[in-house]
């Protein structure tokens, strides 16, 4: 008899084979996922990276900002999103307060979202000013990804949804920031819509990946948010977004194909149905005349 093939499991990728393929001159893939059935599309895809972002909160959660994103928020999304994934490496992020205040609030909901949520690692959003709390992380033995540029928990201090680093003083606050979070032993760092000049200094400077996002082809790997490539966020489209599908369009269309459909009596069909023998039914029959 034929042996059945083996189906090997993908081998589970770690932050050294990040820099391997940078060292191998390969770029690495980072997308936003948000559950389970979009973080298993991605990890069979091949993606390096699957980022449980704060950006759930606009994609998934409908608030107009990652502001109000809670811990809980956050590791609910992180648990199934780790249950999905076989291989990539699955990046928590930590919200609007998780990290800000002390270095033993980021080690502690650094600590939560690796045990509670499953993920292998932790990204945290700042430059200079929250390099201790990356640091003190790193210390305490988890990996953290950095994030600098558009920093979207700190909006309103950014004044919106803002390119950052657009001028030279801007531009070399950028490179300390990135040099400082490299300095706290980050592993990688997200640039986030920023010059593609600005990001190619830091790229060229840092020893770390860079992951672009709205900041150009010169980094060692690009990041998108699902919603945002697939065409499933219909309130804006950043100018860093390319679209590879409208899935809004295509599941708008089944939804009326659906009611048209159940109006015209094309839907349930026989195959869509569960069908009762014969002879079942005619003693069904039977039974309701009796008991009537
Ligand atoms: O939350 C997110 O998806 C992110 C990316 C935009 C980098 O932080």
């Amino acid at each position: 008899m034929a042996e059945a093939p083996k189906t090997e499991a993908p081998k589970k990728l770690s932050i050294f084979d990040l820099q391997a393929k940078v060292a191998k001159g390969e770029k690495i893939f980072q997308v936003t996922a948000v559950d389970y059935p979009t973080a298993q599309l991605v990890d069979r895809a091949g993606i390096d990276c699957i980022l449980v972002g704060d950006s759930v909160g606009m994609t998934t959660l409908g608030y107009s900002s990652t502001v109000p994103v809670t811990m809980d928020e956050m590791i609910h999304h992180a648990k199934a999103i780790s249950r999905a994934v076989k291989r990539a490496i699955v990046v928590g992020d930590l919200p609007l307060g998780a990290f800000h205040a002390s270095t033993a609030d980021a080690i502690d909901n650094s600590m939560r979202m690796v045990k509670e949520g499953g993920t292998d690692v932790v990204k945290l959003e700042g430059g200079e000013d929250f390099a201790p709390m990356a640091e003190a992380v790193v210390k305490a033995g988890l990996p953290v990804m950095g994030h600098i540029g558009l920093t979207p928990q700190l909006m309103s201090k950014l004044g919106g949804f803002k390119v950052q680093g657009k001028d030279a003083t801007a531009g070399a606050q950028l490179l300390r920031d990135a040099i400082a979070m490299e300095d706290a032993g980050c592993f990688a760092i997200v640039l986030e819509a920023i010059p593609d000049r600005v990001a190619q200094i830091i790229t060229e400077r840092l020893e770390i990946p860079t992951i672009g996002i709205g900041a150009g082809p010169h980094c060692d790997g690009q990041n998108l948010v699902l919603h945002d490539m697939v065409g499933l966020f219909d309130r804006f489209t950043p100018k860093f977004v390319k679209k590879y599908a409208n899935c809004w369009e295509v599941i708008s269309k089944a939804l009326t194909d659906f009611q048209e459909d159940v109006r015209k009596g094309e839907f349930p069909k026989a195959e869509h149905s569960f069908i009762m023998k014969e002879d079942e039914y005619q003693a069904l029959l039977k039974h309701i005349a009796k008991d009537k």
